[in-house]
């Protein structure tokens, strides 16, 4: 969701924010805005559209004096994304500016109240009562500890706030509630931000900070603090050991083809000490706590849901433990039973995703353990599990997520290996063999990736005026049509549908004529010859075919697209990325924005 920065220090505040701003703008980009204090004066600027905007607006502005100062990249919840409701907002006397990632569910309430006291509104947000209602504090003389201390109390939501007062020249003060807030530890200089790209050119010494805390932060100190009573809280200060290149383009034209091509490496660095080949066992130290789950229930969202629903067949299969792949948002609601025994886990690349993290805390409630398999370090997803096995597959940029969901289905196949052989379903050799097949993945998929990229790129070229795909797979192969047909709409916003090969007849084969083509996932498996004959219905009505298959292959289609096989199920990590590569090339071919699709926003922090 949106992205927010705060700089105090010793270098100019404002391009310390725009550069912080351009490394956050994946979470958020219909506004941007910075807000400083120069000359005894609060100075804020906002534009609507990219950041670029804003900074053209700043083009030829002396901004170099202010020391401190807030930014924003804005992802609409509340009003139009225009120019009048990007952040920073501020009161009427212009005597503070905040900037807001979150929502504020009683804002018309408070609106109302605060409307009844003269106070005149200038935007549509919910945020814009923060602003006022802080303000009418401090008009009672309270310092901004205080008065920002009494705001929250009044506030019912979910924010990670920042805010640059007239009060306290040089100083903001912070707090979060179920939005991610990190603060990073300078030499001289303090930061905050949503995220710790914004900040790593600086540091790389982060404090995480916890629901109801507030942070006052200057140049040369920080101070932690509960957010209700004020009193003082101790916290560590952790080294991040991923450093500023994993999080910038690296010659590639964008943050998706990177972390496509990243992902052998990811593959080889989730594997990294949890492989012990001679005994055929995955090493998942973080699960020793927890008792062997009676069930699973994997919880997510989105790309992570897919690898969930992925990792469902081997889980079963393996480990012969029942699983059910439920989406967050409806598993929230729908008043699960879990039994005592049950194991939720709780897939989530950004750690940060509202529903999921909803998901954690009503199965907590309910007396379930939950495992949280989470990429980022410190998240929310991380600190609210009971044991967190993270997918180790750094910083993801690019809004479509890919990396990630190789690194998820890594740790899913450590996961069902790990529960494989504490069942005792799994033989050993069965195990071995999949372990040294895992290790020979990355090998594999480096030296496919270009020619996938180059096949890609004359299929995206060939179907490029298609308006409409139908995805399909079988068994574990029906996760990745899911996938597959998410990331062609996401980014090239070509309508697509994903749905077991199978069950294409009872619907969806109406569709199907010369204008209409099918993306098959069709590996040379023991389903194989089903998949085959769903295809020859579709070539039976007129359908064009592209179908991913294995060499040896006896398929007769337009395209046969064929991709080394890999031992049982692994052949989905040679098969995910060409999906990926081919909506990548047919949103680069029709000159969409890849890395940053409209109305999309990196991590969902509201439901
Ligand atoms: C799609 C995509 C989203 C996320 C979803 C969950 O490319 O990125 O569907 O997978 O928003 O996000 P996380 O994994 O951060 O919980």
């Amino acid at each position: 969701m949106c992205g927010i920065i705060g700089y105090c220090g010793h270098r100019p505040a404002v391009p310390v924010i725009l550069e912080g701003l351009r490394r956050l703008e994946y979470r958020g980009y219909d506004s941007a805005g910075v807000a400083f204090v120069q000359q005894d004066a609060l100075h804020v600027e906002r534009a609507a559209g990219k950041l670029c905007n804003l900074e053209k607006r700043l083009e030829g502005q002396n901004v170099f004096q202010a020391t401190s100062g807030i930014g924003h990249t804005r992802w609409a919840t509340h009003g139009l994304p225009i120019e009048k409701n990007a952040h920073p907002h501020t009161d009427t006397a212009r005597r503070l500016a905040v900037i807001h990632n979150g929502i504020i569910e009683n804002f018309q309430e408070l609106k109302n109240g605060l409307q009844a006291c003269g106070c005149v509104f200038a935007s549509d947000t919910d945020t814009e009562v923060l602003a006022h209602l802080l303000a009418s504090f401090l008009d009672q003389g309270l310092p901004v500890a205080k008065a920002l201390s009494l705001t929250l109390c009044r506030v019912e939501g979910t924010y990670a706030l920042v805010v640059v007062s007239l009060d306290e020249p040089g100083v903001l003060y912070a707090a979060r509630k179920s939005s991610p807030l990190v603060l990073g530890v300078g030499v001289g200089e303090n930061f905050l931000a949503s995220d710790i790209p914004a900040f790593l050119t600086y540091t790389r010494d982060v404090v995480f900070l916890e629901d109801g805390e507030m942070v006052r932060i200057d140049a040369s100190s920080f101070a932690v603090m509960d957010a209700a009573t004020l009193a003082p809280i101790t916290k560590d200060v952790k080294r991040i050991t991923w450093d500023v290149a994993a999080a910038q383009k690296g010659g590639y034209k964008h943050f998706m083809l990177k972390e496509i091509f990243e992902q052998p490496k990811v593959i080889a660095d989730c594997l990294a000490g949890r492989v012990d080949l001679a005994a055929g066992r995955a090493l998942l130290p973080e699960l020793a706590s927890l008792p062997t789950p009676e069930r699973l229930f994997i919880v997510a969202c989105g790309t992570s849901f897919h690898a969930g629903l992925w990792g469902m067949y081997l889980l079963e299969q393996w480990a012969g433990v029942p699983t059910r792949v439920e989406i967050a948002s409806e598993f929230r609601y729908r008043d699960p039973i879990l039994l005592p025994g049950d194991v939720v886990v709780a897939i989530s690349q950004s750690g940060e995703t509202a529903d999921t993290l909803a998901g954690i805390r009503l199965a907590r409630e309910r007396g379930a353990k939950v495992i949280g398999l989470c990429n980022v370090v410190g998240s929310s997803v991380a600190r609210e599990s009971d044991v967190v096995v993270y997918t180790q597959a750094g910083p993801e940029i690019s809004v479509a997520s890919t990396k990630a969901m190789c690194s998820q289905l890594t740790a899913l196949t450590l996961l069902a290996l790990s529960l494989g052989e504490i069942t005792g379903r799994m033989s050993r050799q069965a195990r071995v063999d999949c372990l040294a097949n895992l290790e020979k993945l990355p090998s594999v998929l480096e030296a496919e990736l270009p020619r996938m990229r180059e096949r890609a790129a004359v299929l995206a070229k060939t179907f490029s005026e298609s308006s409409s795909f139908l995805y399909l797979g079988r068994g574990p192969y029906y996760p990745l049509a899911l996938e597959g047909a998410l990331k062609l709409k996401e980014i090239s916003y070509i309508h697509a549908e994903g749905y077991a090969a199978g069950e294409m007849k009872h619907g969806p084969i109406a569709l199907i004529d010369p204008r209409f083509p099918t993306f098959a996932l069709a590996p040379v498996d023991e389903l194989f010859p089903k998949v085959k004959s769903n295809l020859e219905e579709v070539q039976a009505r007129g359908g064009k075919i592209i179908a991913l298959t294995n060499p040896g292959s006896d398929l007769r289609v337009d395209h046969v697209w064929e991709i080394p096989k890999a031992w049982g199920p692994l052949t989905t990590f040679l098969m995910l990325p060409a999906l990926q590569m081919f909506a990548y090339e047919m949103a680069d071919y029709l000159g969409k924005d890849v890395d940053q699709p409209r109305n999309l926003a990196k991590s969902v922090t509201v439901e």
